[in-house]
């Protein structure tokens, strides 16, 4: 609820007041037209024009009233999910890698749509309606006991019979609506997961299975659906059936007070209106309470991303790198088990050093510590003497380029994608891609450096994609370049020639190679051997063949 009130928070006070007033004015004007028509109706063979004019005048006020408050309403409800939407966006691009690694994509793609739609419905009813019903409701008492006791006691006496039934259904409703919001995440998700690796499922012949796998909460969903729904809408039914009910009563006695002369007949045409007038903001706000418990749901959800704490350093100190990193006994677990065990070594600026290892023994890891992606259990990792954990994450990043294993290109033309944010002219991009050979491919599509990339890069291949990448960081011109696996798809010959280029394009930087292929790597300064997360050996090609420890073995291995 007080995430709810949060939301509202976020209209001003002077919007919200504006609103309150015309709602009361609106309201109070509904509530006296029955009394009119009425009068209207007694004095019916009497001169009855001006009862007529204040009528009018009461419907198109009403009228007029009601389209300023819609827009009021629309307006500053978009505002407050442009703001919401803005406001999680901005969180999601700070949020640090563990946050995603916990929660899946397609339930944070359902919260920034499917929540966001769910507090859209509350704000454009909710403070209208409660506000109307609170006003009628008190309005239509006073009205109807000013005008009969006996027939106001009838139309109160039906309404604790209604309330009870009404509220009753409104929580099944309620909880029935919540089940299903959080399975349309569910749904989402499972529905994103399949779209964006369709081409797997396929390769790998499991069709069936995932068909099966999402049905399961496709059913799910339709159950909850079909529920939910099938209460709101027998609340309507109801609501008709008590209504005619308390009517029946209503004409009944009333007719007997006329006969009796303590009424006009009138008040009975009054009664019947004030009769429905009186039980609709019952309606109303059960009504209303699965589309606040929806909004609730969603709010805080929403909030949770909103709110979840970045730790913050005080000491965000700017990098302009020139000396070392170095890793003093460092040690790191994503969960449980160690990854890095006591990892030590220092990169003098300008060397080129080279990480390899097997499959899983930590080498990604090391660069994406780097890169402050994670934050270390214990240990140091200073560059220029200062902890990392003391440099800006952004002025650290601006002085690193990497190439990940995964590359991601954006859907636009190459050169966007080579370019993206950086100023450089063409003619710098191309001498680059020249240097490395990768002008041979591009020339060779149909609009050169203007083709466009799909959104999930299906139109080139894996190892162009990797080139393209490798460009995309040397355009970057960072102190420090990180490749990791950069070529692991492109064939022997290309990549000799990438290795070539990169000799004469990295020549003033400090760079770290993470390869599986020794070839790559033979001429680095330092070569760094680690095994399941331990360092094994540090030295040159040279020292490392006359060892012959483990990268003896593995360079042997290679060259059979
Ligand atoms: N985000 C993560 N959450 C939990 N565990 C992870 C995560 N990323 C990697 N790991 C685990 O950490 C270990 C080291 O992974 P890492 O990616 O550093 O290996 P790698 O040496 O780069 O391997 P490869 O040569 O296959 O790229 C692996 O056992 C992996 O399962
Ligand atoms: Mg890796």
């Amino acid at each position: 609820m007080n995430n709810l009130k949060r939301i509202f928070s976020y209209m001003k006070k002077n919007t919200i007041i504006t609103l309150i007033i015309l709602t009361i004015i609106s309201t109070l004007i509904g509530v006296i037209t029955p009394y009119i028509i009425g009068k209207a109706i007694d004095n019916i063979n009497k001169n009855i024009i001006n009862l007529l004019i204040v009528l009018l005048i009461f419907y198109i006020m009403k009228l007029i009233i009601s389209i300023i408050t819609n827009n009021i309403v629309i307006i500053k409800s978009q505002n407050i999910l442009y703001e919401l939407r803005k406001e999680v966006f901005n969180k999601l691009e700070q949020l640090p890698l563990t946050y995603f690694d916990k929660n899946d994509k397609g339930n944070i793609m359902s919260i920034l749509t499917n929540d966001i739609d769910k507090i859209n419905d509350c704000l454009s009813e909710v403070i209208i309606t409660i506000i109307a019903s609170i006003i009628t409701f008190i309005g239509v008492t006073i009205m109807m006991f000013y005008m009969n006791f006996i027939l106001s006691s009838i139309v109160i006496i039906t309404v604790p019979l209604f309330f009870i039934i009404i509220s009753k259904m409104s929580k099944k409703i309620n909880d029935y609506f919540m089940e299903s919001q959080n399975t349309l995440g569910e749904l989402t998700s499972e529905t994103e997961e399949i779209v964006s690796n369709l081409k797997t499922i396929k390769t790998i012949n499991k069709e069936k299975y995932f068909i099966r796998k999402f049905d399961k909460i496709n059913e799910k969903y339709k159950k909850i659906s079909i529920n939910s729904n099938m209460y709101s809408y027998l609340l309507l039914p109801i609501n008709i059936i008590l209504n005619n009910l308390s009517n029946i009563l209503i004409i009944g006695v009333g007719s007997i007070l006329v006969v009796k002369g303590k009424i006009e007949i009138g008040s009975i045409i009054a009664f019947l209106s004030y009769a429905s007038m009186f039980r609709e903001p019952i309606t109303e706000v059960a009504s209303l309470s699965s589309t606040i418990g929806e909004a609730i749901a969603g709010s805080n959800r929403i909030f949770e991303i909103i709110d979840y704490k970045i730790e913050k350093n005080k000491n965000n100190k700017k990098l302009d790198f020139k000396k070392n990193i170095v890793f003093k006994n460092v040690k790191f677990k994503y969960d449980k088990k160690y990854i890095l065990k006591n990892i030590d070594f220092e990169i003098k600026a300008k060397e080129k050093i080279a990480i390899i290892g097997q499959t899983g023994s930590g080498k990604t890891t090391i660069a994406s510590l780097l890169l402050k992606f994670y934050k270390i259990n214990s240990g140091k990792i200073l560059i220029d003497n200062i902890d990392i954990n003391d440099i800006d994450i952004k002025s650290l990043r601006e002085n690193i380029g990497i190439v990940l294993q995964e590359n991601y290109l954006f859907n636009g033309t190459i050169m966007e994608n080579i370019k993206y944010g950086n100023k450089i002219s063409d003619e710098k991009v191309i001498e680059i891609c020249k240097k490395i050979g990768a002008n041979r491919f591009i020339e060779k599509l149909e609009n050169g450096y203007n083709t466009v990339i799909d959104y999930d890069a299906s139109n080139i291949s894996n190892g162009e994609k990797q080139l393209i990448s490798i460009i995309r960081c040397i355009v970057k011109n960072p102190k420090i370049v990180i490749l990791d696996e950069a070529t692991s798809d492109v064939d022997l010959k290309t990549e000799k020639y990438i290795y070539q280029g990169l000799q004469e394009l990295l020549k003033n930087k400090t760079s770290i190679i993470i390869a599986h292929r020794l070839s790559t790597i033979k001429n680095a300064d330092k070569i760094i051997v680690i095994e399941k997360g331990k360092i094994i050996e540090i030295g040159n090609h040279n020292k490392l063949i006359k060892n012959k420890n483990k990268y003896y073995e593995l360079y042997n291995k290679q060259f059979e």
